[in-house]
Order: C-alpha cells, then sequence, then structure tokens
C-alpha cells in the first residue's frame, strides 16, 4: 500500500484462525473476503471481479496444501478459485516446515506451477515455529514487496521477442542401449524459457531429454543427440532475436554406434569418439544483431575459460557456472553464475534459485538488445 498499489486481501479459512479479517480489511480500506459465496459489492460476482480486475495475485504465506491445491487446479475456496480464474501473474511465497517444503510430493507441485509461469519466491533458511530448522522460512518482507514491484514493472517488456533457447543434456548413442550422456538435468534452460515466456516473448525450447514438463506457451523441439540439436537450432536461428545455449551438448560422440546391444564379452572395451558440432559456435559466426548467450560449465580456471569461449564462439555473453560447487550448476534448483560479456564486464551473481538466474540473465538480454536496436524501449 505504502507504494501506492490497491490492496484486496482474500483470506483462507485456516488464515482467520491466525488473523480477523477485520484487522486486514481496516488496514486495506477494503472488504476481506473468505467464502466463495462472499458479495461485498452487491451484483458482482467476487471471485470472478478480483481474478479480473487484479494486475498480480500474491500468495503469502502459501502452505504446502494451498499449493498443491494450485498445482492440482482445485477451486474449492476462494482463493484458489480465483487463483484458477484468474491471468495476472501469480506470485506464491511458501512457508512450512522444512521437511514439508522438501517433501517430493511439494517439490513436484512446484515444478508444475513453475512450468505454468507461477513465480515462487523462495523461503529462506531459518527456525521455525515449531523449532525444527531449515528451509521454509517465508522470505523477509521487503524481499516480497521487491519481488511483486519487479513483477509488476516487467511484464511483457520482451513482447514478441523471438528467444531460442536449448536445454538438457545430449545423448550420443552406443548401442541401442547404451549412451554417452552427462548430468544435465534441463533445469537450467527451461528456467530461461519459463521465464522469456514471462516477460512476452515468443519461445522456441530445443530439449534434450529431460524428465521436466516443458512451460506451457513454448514451441517444444525434442532431440536426443547433439547433430539433432544442431540440426534444430540450424533450423531455427534465423527467425530468432536472441539465442540463449543452456544445454550441455556432448562434445564427443561414439564414432559407429552399435545396430544390437554389445554382450559382455572381454575385461576391456574401448570406444573411439568423434567430435560433434560446436553448435553455439557455429551459429554464432553468422548472428549479425542477434543476441547470443552461451553457458560454460567449468571446474577450474573459471573466468580465464570462460572468457576464451566467449572469444571463440563469438557471443555476446557468457554465465559460466563452477560446477564442481556444492548447490550450483548440474540437477539442483539453484545456481550462481557469474556473467562475462563481451565487452569485458564481469558480474558476478549471488547464489539464486535458477529462475532468478533467468531473470538476470533477461535483464541482461534486454539490455543488450535495446543497444543494439533489435528492441525499442
Ligand atoms: O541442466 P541443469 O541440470 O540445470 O544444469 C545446468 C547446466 C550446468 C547444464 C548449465 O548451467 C550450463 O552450464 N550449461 C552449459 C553446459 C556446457 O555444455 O558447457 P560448455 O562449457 O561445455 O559449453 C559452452 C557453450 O557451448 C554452452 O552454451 C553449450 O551449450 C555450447 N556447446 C557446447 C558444445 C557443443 N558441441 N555445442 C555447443 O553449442
Amino acid at each position: 500500500m505504502r507504494a501506492g498499489h490497491t490492496v484486496r486481501v482474500v483470506m483462507t479459512h485456516s488464515a482467520t484462525r491466525l488473523i480477523s479479517p477485520a484487522t486486514l480489511a481496516a488496514l486495506t480500506g477494503n472488504p476481506v473476503v473468505v467464502d466463495v459465496f462472499d458479495e461485498p459489492e452487491p451484483g458482482q460476482i467476487a471471485h470472478i471481479r478480483l481474478a479480473q480486475d487484479s494486475d498480480l495475485i500474491l500468495i503469502a504465506p502459501a502452505t504446502a496444501h494451498t499449493i498443491a491445491r494450485l498445482a492440482l487446479g482445485l477451486a474449492d475456496d476462494m482463493l484458489t478459485t480465483i487463483a484458477l480464474a484468474t491471468r495476472a501473474p501469480i506470485l506464491v511465497a511458501p512457508a512450512m516446515n522444512p521437511a514439508m517444503w522438501t517433501h517430493p510430493a511439494t517439490q513436484a507441485h512446484v515444478q508444475t506451477l513453475r512450468a505454468r509461469g507461477v513465480e515462487f519466491i523462495d523461503p529462506t533458511y531459518g527456525v521455525m515455529a515449531c523449532g525444527d530448522e531449515g528451509w521454509g522460512k517465508i522470505a523477509d518482507t521487503p524481499v516480497i514487496v521487491q519481488a511483486v514491484q519487479q513483477r509488476l514493472q516487467r511484464t511483457h517488456d520482451l513482447q514478441g521477442v523471438r528467444v531460442l533457447v536449448t536445454a538438457g543434456p545430449t545423448y550420443e548413442p552406443i548401442d541401442p542401449v547404451r549412451f554417452v550422456g552427462n548430468r544435465s538435468s534441463g533445469k537450467m534452460g527451461y528456467a530461461v524459457a519459463e521465464a522469456a515466456l514471462a516477460h512476452g516473448a515468443v519461445v522456441r525450447l530445443i530439449t534434450g531429454p529431460t524428465a521436466l514438463t516443458p512451460p506451457v506457451g513454448a514451441e517444444v523441439v525434442r532431440v536426443q543427440t547433439a547433430q539433432q540439436m544442431f540440426e534444430a537450432v540450424q533450423a531455427a536461428f534465423e527467425a530468432c532475436d536472441v539465442f540463449i545455449a543452456a544445454a550441455a551438448v556432448a562434445d564427443y560422440r561414439p564414432e559407429r554406434p552399435l545396430p544390437t546391444k554389445r554382450k559382455r564379452q572381454s575385461q576391456h572395451w574401448t570406444l573411439r569418439l568423434v567430435a560433434n558440432p560446436d553448435i553455439l559456435g557455429t551459429v554464432a559466426q553468422h548472428k549479425g544483431n542477434r543476441v547470443v548467450v552461451g553457458f560454460a560449465a567449468e571446474t577450474d580456471n573459471i573466468l580465464h575459460h570462460a572468457q576464451e569461449k566467449l572469444m571463440r564462439k563469438n557471443l555476446d555473453l557468457i554465465a559460466v557456472n563452477n560446477v564442481l560447487e556444492p548447490e550450483s550448476g548440474f540437477e539442483g534448483d539453484t545456481n550462481r553464475l557469474t556473467l562475462i560479456y563481451a565487452d569485458g564486464r564481469v558480474v558476478p551473481l549471488p547464489l539464486m534459485s535458477k529462475r532468478d538466474c533467468a531473470e538476470q540473465l533477461l535483464q541482461a538480454v534486454r539490455e543488450m538488445l535495446l543497444r543494439k536496436g533489435r528492441l525499442t524501449a
């Protein structure tokens, strides 16, 4: 409210056991609704009006139960009915016991919602009301307020920009059952695709094999091998404004994949590998005024190797992650990126969720698009 927004509060029945609707009505100057049949303004169906008139819906604190209901699309109270009826962006600030937050069921629901464009203000580490310590404490109020402000400001600032994203690993067949691959889960690339969609971009996601649900709204091209990814990128590059290569492409593939499963027959087996095409390095040579962003997965001499890749591959920006560092790089939900620009700037980012990394990356992309005249403010 201090930032000038009109705030309307919707409470679950459980929330009313902790704080009275009258308190929130007095603070916001607007009626508080709890029941689906509440009609504070005669002649108006409250859940539809609130769903349609709101610029943003913030659910804070969000319990494991509410997150599950949102993921399943249930509409069994006023809050979830509005969430289902709205087209406004939804921000969720979870708060719960650490065991509940890290439970695979909750995390699966979070994943489902993220794939649909719902954004999470991740909980922090701390001591809970029950005395347990861990991840699950609601984010600090200034962090939540800032997330709301940023979300409201950035809506559609990449409207119509065509963003091409690669994600996940590639699998290079050895025989019909074995492959050479790597540990990429696709989470980083999918987060970039999700974030780009939330900014209004037109997204084509070329993905290696992953267990993830692709974000709604992206045009998805599924591939297995580096060669297939190369062909898919070549087919889409011409029509894109931005290319972000988050995929962990296998640099080598078995020279002659076997047509049938190789039996165990000797103590040793030598595989001969040949180099795959450098997808990013090849297309970026003809980038024109497109913005081309690479990632670098490094384990040593991090900045030096990333800078070398940035130059050799003719990139505008490279996001480097130290994949030996805990909670960074492959598989997890968080990453710590350092952004290295072609003009020499080096911007280290703190450890954050992959979705937040994607936001930072897109902010950088937007600035570069404006500078290249490919986007107008
Ligand atoms: O998928 P996650 O589990 O979320 O993990 C995220 C990640 C660690 C995979 C991601 O953050 C990341 O670092 N992606 C790039 C991995 C990689 O292949 O890095 P590289 O340093 O080997 O390659 C440099 C760049 O060239 C990358 O943009 C890569 O997509 C591209 N490349 C590499 C080889 C190749 N043959 N063709 C390419 O286009």
